[in-house]
């Protein structure tokens, strides 16, 4: 059977485009495949965190995709840093990527902006490791957002380089699973950013912990214009923030956009943000509401991580090994 793996950063609370371009799929692909779910803490601390942020945002993270329907008796959740070969690959790897395919990132370019000196080396070597992540299990299959298609051919040079390099065909082709609608859900402040847990305002996500009455709120001052809903997607072309609440809509009721925008037609967007918190509260609430329940038993959700180790450990400790042989440690 084809290895899933797929990583979260443990970087604040899970929001609505993790859930809508990430996690719901990985819990739909679980019934398909073997799948590796990795909280990256390593890439987490690329750029600054305190101790009491990490470890309680992996805690959060674990509680919020277990809440979520992700199964960690029959797959595998895990923190990246309980697993050593994620970083003896990564050097491994560190020492084949060439710098002129690092230069070339947009997201370190985008994360970095115009003050590039100061920032970590992790940052810029990041894709590197994400590039040993996915390796050091041999996972074919990645599911990911579109922000991360960059990183995935990458990840594929790498692993091409490696088996050329060595003469060897060790490390397999990595194929993303990038899902189409909702594949990039904007901030509900600015329909042209996407939205991140890592941006300031918590006002431009809704996160899966959010109350009912947050989501109401948050929705309710949502960014839009005055102009009722258009007949088809064509005329939405110059709304991004009014396309954005129509396909988060689609997306949480599992609709084609264009179905739902003919639906709204000729309604304003008090009707649509209404249906909107409605269709929102009764998917994420019960989630968020398991989310805190789980939260409060921390000792289950150590044990869960702990086992979880145990079984990634077992799978990639060899893979690993190998390839050192491979290099001639
Ligand atoms: P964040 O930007 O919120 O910190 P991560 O970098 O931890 O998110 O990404 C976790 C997963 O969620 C990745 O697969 C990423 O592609 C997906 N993702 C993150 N933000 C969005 C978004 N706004 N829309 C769709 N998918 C997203
Ligand atoms: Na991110």
């Amino acid at each position: 059977m084809q290895r899933v793996f797929s990583g979260i950063q443990p970087t604040g609370t899970p929001q609505l485009g993790n859930y809508l371009g990430a996690i719901r799929n990985w819990v739909a692909l679980q019934q398909r495949y073997d799948c590796v779910f990795c909280l990256v803490d390593l890439h987490a601390i690329t750029v600054s965190r305190t101790p009491a942020q990490l470890r309680g945002d992996t805690l959060t993270q674990a509680a919020c995709l277990l809440a979520s329907g992700i199964d960690p008796e029959k797959h595998i959740l895990y923190n990246q840093s309980a697993v050593s070969a994620h970083t003896r690959l990564a050097w491994i790897f560190n020492c084949v990527t060439r710098l002129g395919w690092l230069n070339r990132m947009t997201q370190f370019k985008e994360k970095a902006g115009k003050d590039r000196e100061n920032h970590s080396a992790g940052l810029y070597i990041y894709p590197s490791l994400m590039a040993a992540d996915i390796h050091a299990f041999k996972a074919t299959l990645v599911p990911v957002g579109d922000d991360q298609r960059q990183h995935l051919e990458l990840a594929n040079d790498i692993g091409e380089k490696f088996n050329h390099d060595y003469g060897v065909a060790f490390f397999p082709h990595i194929e993303g699973l990038i899902p189409a609608e909702a594949a990039r859900v904007m901030s509900l402040r600015d329909g042209t950013k996407k939205m991140s847990k890592s941006d300031i305002s918590a006002q431009s996500r809704i996160e899966l912990t959010d109350s009912a009455d947050e989501i109401r709120l948050k929705i309710r001052r949502a960014k839009t214009d005055s102009d009722p809903i258009p007949a088809t997607i064509t005329e939405l072309a110059e709304r991004p923030e009014a396309l954005n609440l129509l396909s988060i809509h689609a997306a949480i009721v599992e609709e084609k956009l264009e179905n739902v925008v003919a639906h709204f037609s000729g309604q304003g967007f008090g009707h649509v943000k209404s249906a909107l918190s409605d269709a929102l509260i009764e998917k994420i609430v019960p989630i968020g509401d398991e989310a805190r329940r789980l939260m409060h038993d921390e000792a289950y959700l150590v044990t869960i991580l702990r086992q979880g180790a145990e079984k990634a450990r077992a799978i990639a400790e060899p893979i690993v090994d190998e390839a050192e042989k491979i290099v001639g440690f």
